[in-house]
């Protein structure tokens, strides 16, 4: 479990996060939403560091991870793998040794036992048959899914997804919202999804947290978000042109 609890974050005395508290079910595939500068990518980059707040805690399964020092984030980082919005993956090296690579790295294996496992977790999110291909010469949904699979081969707890499908085609878009909820359930993980799309959180989200002006303003399911009658929400996630 993620609690957040009472964070507040500003930039140059202006504030961007105001008293943010929510809590992220083990397991569960968690949206954060809200409008552009609510402070969507601030509140997931708080949980591995990226981002200090000025107040408030948040723990990770139990463990304060605010105000650790850089040392002890290297471990949160391990555990709780965040996924940027553009793939970061190293265009010279194949899929496989993309994947392989941090794997014999980080869990000091031999270059065999990391492609063995690379090579089972490609498998698990359908993209073993782009093993032997580079970066450049894939679409941009199959980018996502071997920066996924990269993530996963690290065993991590926590994934946290920036818009893990903004700029991607419908078809491409629908298959890593179903890779996330999949992962998610399959491996006990638990996820958390900054996202505007309204079509992936009617379909991926167990749970939806929704910031405005630096505070929550909306926490539960999907459906009831879309049936809201609250104005703000309304006006996001009805809208007319
Ligand atoms: N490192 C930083 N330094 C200064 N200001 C920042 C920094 N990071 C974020 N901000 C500001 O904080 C506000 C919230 O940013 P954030 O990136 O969290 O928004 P967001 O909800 O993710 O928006 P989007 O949907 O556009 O990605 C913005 O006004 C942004 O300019
Ligand atoms: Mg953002």
């Amino acid at each position: 479990m993620i609690v957040f609890d009472d964070i507040h974050k500003s930039f140059n005395n202006s504030p961007v996060l105001r008293g943010v508290s929510f809590r992220v079910a083990k397991a569960s595939v968690h949206f954060v939403m809200g409008m552009s500068g609510a402070g969507k990518s601030v509140t997931i980059k708080s949980v591995i560091g990226l981002i200090r707040p000025d107040r408030g805690r948040i723990l990770v399964d139990g463990r304060e991870v605010t105000g650790l020092d850089e040392a002890d984030l290297v471990e949160v980082r391990a555990q709780c793998q965040y996924i940027f919005q553009h793939a970061t993956l190293f265009d010279h090296l194949t899929v496989l040794e993309n994947v392989a690579m941090p794997v014999a790295k980080r869990m000091k294996v031999s270059t065999a036992i990391a492609q063995a496992r690379a090579r089972a977790v490609l498998e698990s999110v359908h993209a073993d048959d782009i093993l032997e291909r580079f970066p450049p010469e894939l679409g941009k949904g199959s980018q996502k899914r071997v920066a996924i699979a990269r993530a996963l081969a690290l065993e991590p707890r926590v994934m946290l997804y920036d818009e893990p499908t903004t700029g991607l085609d419908p078809v491409a878009a629908r298959r890593i919202d179903a890779l996330i909820r999949e992962t998610s359930h399959r491996h006990g993980l638990t996820s958390m999804v900054v996202s505007h799309d309204l079509t992936s959180v009617r379909g991926t989200a167990d749970h939806v947290s929704f910031l405005h002006e630096g505070r929550i303003r909306y926490d539960g399911s999907a459906d009831g978000l879309f049936a809201t009658s609250d104005e703000v929400l309304a006006t996001f996630m009805h809208p007319r042109g």
